[in-house]
């Protein structure tokens, strides 16, 4: 297997520079191409020197090591520069155009074995891809927010993407003290699909009976965590979430698998430039009104998770795996499901489909009430 040592990084934002700085304390040079010398320079000072010092000022790290990351660190504005790198991870901007060319760009000017592969968020890797030179050596290395401190990775096979790559990908992630996932190239692959519905249900319940204090509060209970789905939102920003719901709408709305729609809720708040305010008004006691929303939230969850099972996208212990480490639940949904009763599990999912959120996954179309298999 093709020993990764030098890595480049397409973007020095705040994606690409906290990979960088993860393989870079992990024993990787690491080679960051921006599009002009005062970007490399203001974004090393930016996302290297500044945090690092502040470590090293607070003692959670010698100078010595803070040295040493530096040392391991250069930067560029030519792809010709990225030639000595063994693996190559596109974290530009999400642009469609943009990452296509870049692909482009790095075909022609490395290696015919360098590994190429991109952080995107929403576009599948096999059309990013299409001008590549030997597509056996691209796939998609989905890092979640923030990289230095969210474990997981999802490793996004291609139908092109060769084993040695995706060992080779595997391996990475381990090194880089990573918990790696393995995932088909689907529509926001196996995490946000959870992610994104989740809250378009809830964001779907905001008018006058739910607040957002109420279904912040329904979400921590109903999910077990500590920071609720209004919350971590508002952390990715309502621009984001606004665009990542309607690419997602967009590619399954209309498929055999469904997707909630992006409420007008959503769209207002992030045209206005707010955040959710998550002190908006008392919480709703009444538990028959709360369980409403509750068993929305559920049942979505449970039918979007059974569909990318059913759908060859993820295995079961990898979904369970990797909701867990990215959104930090303490249950993955089958774990959820097995514990509420699969015939408790059915009823959440009936729930969902009858709102319309999604289509009837296969498994609870035919009555199949076998636990899942963690
Ligand atoms: N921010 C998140 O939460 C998150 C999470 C997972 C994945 N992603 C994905 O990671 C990627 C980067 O996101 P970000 O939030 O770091 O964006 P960002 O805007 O912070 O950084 C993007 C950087 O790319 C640079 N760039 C643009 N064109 C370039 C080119 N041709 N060559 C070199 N550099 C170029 C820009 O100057 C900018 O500094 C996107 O594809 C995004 O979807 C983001």
């Amino acid at each position: 297997m093709k020993e990764l040592k030098t890595v480049g990084i397409i973007g020095f934002g705040v994606m690409g520079a906290a990979i960088g700085l993860n393989a870079a304390a992990n024993g990787y040079r690491v080679v960051y191409k921006e599009l002009n010398d005062e970007l490399v320079k203001s974004m090393y000072e930016k996302f290297v020197v500044k945090p690092l010092s502040k470590r090293v000022g607070q003692g959670k790290m010698t100078q010595a090591d803070m040295d040493k990351i530096c040392g391991m660190i250069s930067g560029t504005t030519s792809y010709d520069d990225l030639k000595a790198c063994d693996l190559i991870i596109e974290a530009a901007v999400e642009k469609m155009d943009l990452k296509i060319q870049i692909f482009g760009e790095l075909s022609n000017a490395c290696p015919k074995d360098t590994i190429i592969v991109s952080n995107t968020s929403t576009f599948l890797i096999e059309k990013l891809m299409g001008k590549v030179e030997n597509p056996a050596r691209t796939a998609g290395l989905h890092y979640f927010f923030p990289a230095n401190v969210n474990r997981l990775v999802e490793v996004i096979n291609q139908k092109n993407t060769s084993d040695e790559t995706y060992k080779a990908l595997m391996t990475f992630s381990k090194q880089n003290k990573k918990v790696p996932i393995t995932v088909k190239d689907f529509p926001g692959f196996a995490i946000n699909p959870i992610f994104i519905s989740s809250y378009l249900v809830l964001n779907g319940f905001l008018g006058d009976k739910y607040n957002v204090a109420t279904l912040e509060k329904i979400s921590q209970e109903t999910l077990g965590v500590k920071y609720g789905i209004m919350w971590v939102q508002n952390g990715s920003g309502l621009g984001t979430a606004y665009h990542a719901g309607a690419s997602m709408v967009e590619y399954l709305a209309g498929s055999d698998i469904g997707f909630p729609p992006v409420p007008d809720q959503l769209k207002k708040m992030f045209e206005s430039g707010k955040l959710w305010n998550l002190e908006d008004g008392p919480v709703l006691e009444n538990p028959a009104e709360r369980k409403v929303v509750g068993d929305a939230l559920l049942g979505s969850i449970f039918c979007i998770s059974t569909h990318l099972i059913e759908k060859g996208v993820v295995s079961v212990k990898d979904l369970e795996l990797g909701v867990c480490t990215a959104l930090a639940w303490p249950k993955g949904p089958f774990t959820l499901m097995n514990e509420m009763g699969m015939n408790e599990a059915a009823k959440r999912v009936k729930t969902a489909v009858e709102a319309g959120y999604f289509k009837m996954p296969r498994k609870f179309a035919s009555g199949d009430l076998k636990p899942w298999d963690i």
